[in-house]
């Protein structure tokens, strides 16, 4: 039997759990050590996982672990420090989106694993979401044609600030947020973007930062791609947190609804099954196709250390998808359309 590969999980905060859970659940990786500074936060998810070595010092934990793969979950203001240092300790760190809030960090992270020689995967888990891995496949197989047309659209109404208050204290929210993940899927599916303009909303009084978004884009291809995003959307039933899509192709249209219902049209007519995923024997409702994303990313995340997959998105990867991201900000505060090669040669 092959020993599992041994890892640290920084940041034992919300979205960790999902982590640990999945982490737990998959063969082929353990986490045998847990880190917050938050030593209370630390001590309870080591309890709550059966974890015996609980640290409150990342530069600690790297000084008494050795270490195969570091899975960082904390926000994106520590993430700079704790990738250059992961990087030197292990050969596969993962961290969690937004992966930085600047190039020049991001690009620091990517050369620091780099001449390090470790694998560096950004935790962007939309694209490994039954529903996109469904839609993928189809597209694989030639069901529709080359697409020339997507439309990625999450809005809801749901309460995301009792779990993660600091998403109405940030400057740059709803783009930062969920924003980098649409761009993540629209690249996966439609290739790059030649150009991009962008309209930001506030909405929510409440809320410091844009709280909804609209992005077109104009992709290399030809193609016309869509994201779009608001938290502040009133639908019944509530269809938080999932993303609704279309994707056309000159054989047919996938149509993906807010409730996970897949529908794939074509010239004989129109076919609908369930792409919703399963609920994980941890998981619950609503959450469960995200939970079930974060096992089938970290599955992944296996495969790269085991030497059976390239990161799938790496951090050189999601430069990219960061600079969409970051040309929407440019685009709606100058109400223009940003030329994405100019900002790539900037
Ligand atoms: N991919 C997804 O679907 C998804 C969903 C939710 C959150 N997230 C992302 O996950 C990250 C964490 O979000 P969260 O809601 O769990 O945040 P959180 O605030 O609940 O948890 C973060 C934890 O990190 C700890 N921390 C911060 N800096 C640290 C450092 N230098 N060393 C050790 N510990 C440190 C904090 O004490 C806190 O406990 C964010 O970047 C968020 O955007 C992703």
């Amino acid at each position: 039997m092959t020993q599992n590969m041994q890892g640290a999980l920084i940041g034992c905060g919300f979205f960790a759990q999902n982590h640990m859970n999945a982490w737990g659940a998959l063969d082929g990786a353990e986490i045998v050590a847990v880190c917050d500074l938050d030593l209370a936060k630390a001590k309870a998810m080591a309890a709550r996982f059966g974890i015996a070595r609980v640290y409150d010092s990342p530069e600690e934990l790297f000084r008494n672990e050795t270490l195969d793969f570091v899975d960082v979950v904390t926000t994106v203001d520590s993430h700079l420090p704790l990738v250059k240092l992961a990087s030197s300790h292990a050969k596969t760190v993962i961290c969690q989106k937004p992966f930085a809030e600047t190039m020049a960090d991001a690009q620091a992270m990517v050369d620091a694993a780099k001449d390090a020689g470790a694998h560096l995967i950004v935790h962007e888990n939309f694209r490994w979401q039954k529903p996109f891995l469904d839609m993928k496949a189809l597209i694989e197989e030639g069901v529709i044609g080359p697409p020339h047309f997507a439309h990625f659209s999450f809005r809801h109404g749901y309460d995301n600030y009792v779990n993660q208050p600091y998403l109405a204290e940030i400057e740059r929210f709803a783009i930062m947020d969920v924003g980098l993940h649409l761009f993540d899927v629209a690249r996966h599916f439609m290739g790059e973007a030649a150009s991009l303009s962008c309209s930001t909303q506030s909405l929510n009084p409440a809320v410091r930062g844009e709280d909804a978004f609209t992005a077109l884009m104009k992709m290399e291809t030809g193609a016309t791609c869509i994201c779009d995003c608001s938290f502040y959307s009133k639908f019944s039933p509530e269809p938080f947190p999932n993303t609704a899509a279309v994707i056309e192709g000159s054989e047919g249209t996938l149509h993906l609804d807010r409730y996970n219902q897949l529908t794939v049209h074509s010239t004989s007519g129109a076919v609908t099954r369930n792409a919703d995923a399963e609920v994980p024997d941890w998981g619950a409702k609503p959450w469960h196709c995200v939970q079930d994303s974060v096992m089938n990313f970290q599955r992944h995340a296996i495969d790269v250390m085991n030497g059976r997959a390239e990161p799938h998105p790496s951090g050189e990867d999601n430069l990219k998808t960061m600079t969409l991201a970051l040309a929407a900000y440019d685009a709606a505060e100058q109400a223009k359309t940003v030329d994405i090669a100019s900002c790539v040669e900037a």
